[in-house]
């Protein structure tokens, strides 16, 4: 696959900073007072325009451009660049009153109402023909605008749409499979349709996985890929679109990359974006929220060419409003979750929203200026978060050092794990790969979080976490990366199925079985609250197997329980030094921590002085290194570094103490 984001100039001078700004919603007397505080704040950027379709577009082809016209003047006149959307995530309301076919059908054929975003169905060409005349209007209207300097197309594509099951998919997706496997008999093999009977006589005959009964988890798997092809060829027409009228600006989309399976494939996504670009909001109950802003820009990154920086797009001040209960930032907060997101490659740090809403669905998520105004806690941390991201811009354009920890991340594996019945039902994907990324995260050890066709040649260690569904290709080259010397950790419920998300016999896992050295007889899930002791003193919940290690050797045996003395961990060590190990049971956090400190080398940190919530971080250039110490900690961090400190603006000799609750970013010499 070619990546076509290269040498893409970088949209704004700095390191980007600012939000989505909806002026829509206020009185043009709120406008400049925004721009004013903006430029206290340091706003060089905004992201303008995303839901304003309905009111730049009052009937078809009628458009209402006087409003946006000034505000486009206005934050010209401001030297605020605009990351200009194309409207499309909300189309108006008189189009959808027009159009009661637009709206995507749910699985179970209700069709969403108007009301809300995103609700169209992807593969409605009559809504494709409206979306990109809005498109191209607001291209060559603004287009050549001096301050306009990428495209933002839609919004989060897929937050509402990532699956339609119309009539209308229903056709796209028959269309979708002919191309796929040119003949009915190719699709019955590759589906195994000979269960229940299901064997399909003519493309004409398949629906798609409509229902709420079991389905053929090949047809799901299938069907997923298709909803996401779908977006992406919406999204492509966005985009050629705009590339004929404004071929040097930048086009993008935000993704929502977190630990869980995407809406859409974005690793397949994302050659077609000139400028990566992700919204990551933290949830409440999380209890180490650092570390899934850590795993999201661990995998933002490995998404791009050569780890090239990303931009955050999106991602809260403080309280957002679509959990059951909304957490507030502590003070510092947002500060340490903004350069913890610079420290993992993004040069950018973009919120939702502006300003706090008053009105409408979201009327209690915070902004950059809350409803209580600019003398807030809030608005105070934004402006400081300003000055030091302009303090910080040495540091754009330079990457975060290659990892030596890579972990495999798909989609289609998870999307897999997700649909269809299971052994046991409770073992989310994403959890499973967070755990194993924590237990490096706490270590400090750098990771990528990579699509399983990149590269792993550069990695000491590749985690392969609950990876169900595997390639051919990638267990081949798994192999390949042992024989070379490297440490491969595979866990349980990897490598289970092949592409067509059918089961590799000859005992599980078959993708790894040669590999590991060793093989599973059967599976045996746990209940709910069953836990299982390991002879080592490791424990763990949910999975274990009845493993046969030939030709590994035992790590650490069940105590107790239908498996006692049988291996539950295994390592396999090749002739060339290589190790696999087979972790088959369901260890738990400590045991994992455990397991890595035991057999897994640490990876040089950034500075030697190690404390439990000091976050430190490194990007580099061939020349410089900048060192982040992000201090999440309740009392002062002391920390031996040299060089020049870039938010005070001091020389440090020897020993640095970051504040409870602050940032630090040192700037040093590349040692040659
Ligand atoms: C994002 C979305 C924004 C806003 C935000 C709230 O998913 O793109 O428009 O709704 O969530 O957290």
């Amino acid at each position: 696959m070619t990546l076509s984001h290269t040498d893409q100039p970088w949209p704004t001078a700095g390191i980007s900073f600012g939000g989505d700004y909806n002026p829509e919603q206020w009185d043009p007397s709120v406008w400049r007072e925004d721009v004013e505080l903006m430029r206290r704040a340091g706003v060089n950027m905004v992201s303008l325009g995303i839901f304003s379709w309905g009111l730049l577009e009052t009937a078809e082809g009628v458009y209402d451009w006087g409003w946006f016209d000034e505000i486009i003047n206005l934050l010209e006149q401001n030297d605020i660049s605009i990351d200009l959307a194309t409207p499309t995530a909300a189309p108006p309301s008189w189009l959808l009153a027009e159009h009661p076919e637009f709206p995507p059908v749910d699985h179970d054929m209700t069709r969403h109402w108007p009301g809300a975003r995103l609700g169209w169905c992807p593969s409605n060409p009559d809504f494709r023909r409206h979306a990109l005349r809005i498109v191209r209007a607001v291209a060559e209207r603004y287009g050549s605008r001096q301050h306009v300097v990428m495209w933002h197309v839609s919004n989060e594509l897929g937050g509402g749409n990532g699956h339609c099951y119309c009539d209308v998919s229903a056709a796209a997706f028959r269309g979708w499979l002919e191309r796929k496997y040119r003949t009915v008999e190719k699709l019955n093999e590759a589906w195994g349709t000979a269960f229940w009977g299901h064997y399909y006589r003519s493309f004409e005959h398949i629906l798609p996985p409509r229902g709420n009964d079991a389905k053929n988890p090949s047809l799901m798997l299938d069907f997923d890929r298709f909803s996401s092809d779908e977006l992406l060829d919406h999204y492509l027409a966005e985009r050629a679109l705009l590339k004929e009228i404004t071929p040097d600006l930048p086009v993008t989309t935000n993704f929502m990359v977190g630990a869980e399976p995407d809406a859409v494939d974005y690793a397949r996504w994302a050659p077609h974006m000139d400028i990566l670009a992700n919204d990551h909001y933290t949830r409440s109950p999380d209890p180490v929220p650092q570390q899934d802003v850590a795993f999201s820009g661990d995998r933002m990154r490995s998404l791009t060419t050569d780890r090239r920086p990303w931009l955050l797009m999106e991602h809260s001040t403080s309280a957002v409003n679509w959990q059951p209960r909304n957490r507030a930032k502590n003070p510092g907060e947002l500060i340490r979750d903004a350069i913890s997101h610079v420290a993992h490659g993004a040069d950018g740090v973009m919120y939702f929203q502006w300003r706090a809403s008053r009105a409408g669905a979201e009327q209690f998520h915070s902004g950059m200026v809350p409803h209580a105004g600019p003398d807030t806690k809030i608005f105070r941390e934004v402006s400081t978060l300003g000055a030091h991201l302009q303090r910080l811009a040495p540091v754009l354009g330079s990457r975060v050092p290659a990892a030596k920890v890579g972990i495999l991340f798909d989609n289609e594996a998870g999307w897999a794990v997700r649909r269809g019945v299971k052994p046991n039902n409770f073992l989310p994907y994403g959890a499973a790969v967070r755990a194993w990324h924590a237990a490096f995260w706490r270590r400090g050890d750098g990771v990528d979080v990579l699509p399983p066709w990149n590269d792993f040649a550069g990695y000491d260690t590749l985690v392969v976490p609950q990876l169900f569904l595997v390639a051919d290709d990638t267990a081949r080259r798994a192999e390949e990366f042992v024989t070379a010397g490297g440490t491969l950790v595979v866990t349980a419920f990897s490598g289970i199925v092949d592409e067509n998300d059918q089961v590799r016999l000859g005992g599980y896992p078959g993708a790894f079985r040669d590999v590991l050295g060793a093989w599973t007889e059967e599976f045996y899930p746990l209940q709910e609250g069953e836990t299982f002791q390991l002879d080592n003193g490791w424990s763990g919940r949910e999975w274990t197997e009845h493993v046969h290690a030939d030709e590994a050797d035992v790590v650490t045996r069940y105590q107790g329980g239908p498996l006692d003395g049988r291996p539950a961990v295994t390592v396999r060590t090749h002739p060339g030094g290589g190790r696999a190990i087979y972790v088959s049971a369901g260890i738990d956090s400590p045991s994992i921590d455990a397991l890595v400190t035991d057999l897994i080398e640490p990876t040089p940190p950034p500075v030697t002085d190690k404390l439990p919530g000091l976050e430190v971080g490194m990007r580099e250039t061939d020349t410089d290194e900048f060192v982040f110490l992000i201090n999440h900690r309740a009392d002062d961090a002391k920390v031996s570094i040299r060089g020049s400190e870039l938010l005070t603006g001091l020389t440090i000799d020897n020993a640095l103490v970051v504040p409870a609750g602050e940032v630090r970013v040192v700037h040093r010499r590349r040692e040659v």
